[in-house]
């Protein structure tokens, strides 16, 4: 069936090596681990802490970044054995080509706009909001027309979301070595903040704020229609705050906070020696993040009751509480820088994705040239860059956080898949990294995905299904017409 037909490893690997669209090798181990905590910390541990552990888990929040972690570290053993086997840019959607086949392979490519600019938009939507209360407290307030999402509190157009993603558009356009150099620097900065928090924080703890620590379970009035999770319409469980349950409530949120690590996996063609180099940066950044996070969530806890956290900046808010202001004041710009390198490389990512996927043919090939000087793929780059502007300048996109949730969970559930059927197509390949225990660890990598999944949305469940059946018409109106693999006396 030429729906399943699949590229071979080896083809894959040669593609790389196709004139004017060879990408530079020049990441090392420590470069993609940083790339690696760019991306994961942002919007996660600066927003959503606050929130979560105010509604669902109380101080336990700290077990749910934890149990994230968890679920994400099945996910990233299983990635960094197809990154070390197929060191070639596109991540899971190259994954499914060279197991599930074409079809799948279209479908997590289309799935991963949803992870990659849909996430750089939400960011940015998050960033403006720190940039603009920062301008606020220097005594330079922006009218709300330009500053707020559009339809929120007289918000026209976010203008500063849509300078930032044009600003690190222009940025990745420029070449990688800028791009991991401006990176190095602003994670620098990020992690600074994080520790900051976590030592000036420990100062503030009160002893009495983390008893109960597990508050115990309430029973929060039953959410109906699309806004309930699916767990609740599939097998009538009343949603509970708080408890193990909140607990697990928790974690398909703050599940957030640590996308990106794959996104490691999308720059294996850009690694020196993607096959050590990849499973270092992919589970190096995922264990610094899931430390942190837990450590950052424990202080925070501390500090201030969690009924009193903020929810808009809860780590500077915590501090703002206490009587220091200043502190805060530090922690925001840490967040502004911290959430433009989120954006810059979940932008990286998707620029590379659909770099891959023209090079495949199954976008039109223009997008996958390379700049003469940048040696960039600058076209797919300005593309997305683009797309991802408008989408942050003009679209409130609250609730489609969520979307990217379940967009990276479902990625995350084919690549597992993808881990154990490639070991059975190809046993010969060479393996510099192996997962463990396949197949038991890819399949509790989905079985987790799918638990997490479940506790999203009806209306999450809608839109990403919607977004699916476009990405299926596409297909066949031209990605299955002008495929590479399809067609291979076309190709040059
Ligand atoms: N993990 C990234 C964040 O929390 C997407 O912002």
């Amino acid at each position: 069936m030429s729906l399943f037909r699949t590229k071979t490893v080896e083809e894959s690997v040669r593609d790389t090596e196709a004139p004017g669209h060879r990408l530079r090798r020049d990441l090392s181990a420590l470069d993609l681990t940083v790339f690696g905590v760019g991306v994961i910390i942002g919007t996660g541990i600066f927003v959503l802490t606050g929130q979560v552990a105010k509604e669902k888990a109380g101080p336990a929040v700290a077990i749910s970044f934890v149990l994230a972690a968890v679920v994400c570290g099945l996910a990233a053993l299983c990635y960094a054995e197809f990154a070390s086997t197929v060191p070639v840019a596109g991540s899971a959607y190259t994954f499914s080509y060279a197991t599930l086949g074409e079809l799948p392979a279209w479908i997590i490519g289309w799935d991963l706009i949803l992870e990659l600019a849909l996430a750089a938009a939400v960011v940015a939507v998050g960033w403006s909001g720190y940039a603009a209360s920062l301008l606020d407290s220097v005594g330079l307030p922006l009218p709300a027309a330009i500053a707020n999402p559009p339809g929120q509190d007289g918000g026209v157009v976010n203008v500063p979301a849509v300078l930032l993603v044009l600003g690190v558009t222009a940025v990745l356009v420029l070449g990688v070595k800028l791009t991991s150099r401006v990176n190095a620097v602003v994670v620098t900065i990020k992690v600074a903040v994080v520790l900051l928090v976590i030592v000036a924080g420990l100062f503030f703890i009160r002893a009495e704020n983390y008893t109960p620590f597990i508050p115990p379970a309430e029973s929060t009035p039953a959410v109906e229609g699309a806004k309930a999770p699916l767990l609740q319409v599939l097998f009538g469980i009343t949603p509970v705050s708080y408890g193990w349950f909140g607990i697990f409530a928790a974690v398909s949120i703050v599940f957030f906070a640590y996308i990106g690590f794959d996104i490691v996996a999308t720059a294996a063609e850009e690694a020196r020696r993607p096959q050590r180099d990849l499973p270092i940066g992919l589970i190096g950044s995922l264990a610094i993040t899931a430390v942190l996070y837990a450590a950052v969530s424990l202080v925070v806890v501390g500090m201030q009751n969690y009924t009193r956290l903020s929810e808009a900046a809860p780590l500077a808010d915590a501090f703002k509480a206490l009587g220091h202001p200043g502190f805060a004041t530090v922690i925001s710009i840490g967040a502004v820088a911290g959430l433009t390198t989120v954006v810059l490389i979940l932008l990286l990512g998707q620029s590379r994705v659909f770099f891959a996927m023209s090079r495949d043919g199954l976008l039109p090939a223009w997008l996958s040239a390379v700049h003469p000087r940048y040696g960039t793929p600058y076209r797919s780059t300005v593309l997305m860059g683009v797309i991802a502007a408008a989408l942050a300048g003009f679209i409130p996109l609250a609730a489609l956080a969520e979307l990217v949730n379940i967009g990276t969970l479902f990625a995350f559930v084919v690549v597992s898949v993808a881990v154990v059927i490639l070991r059975r197509t190809r046993p010969d390949l060479p393996r510099a990294f192996r997962a463990p225990l396949v197949p038991l660890v890819p399949v509790l990598s989905v079985l987790a995905c799918l638990f997490v999944m479940l506790n999203l949305p009806v209306e999450t469940w809608l839109r990403f299904i919607a977004w699916m059946i476009i990405g299926f018409a596409l297909y066949f109106v031209y990605g299955r017409r002008h495929s590479r693999l399809g067609a291979p006396r076309r190709t040059p």
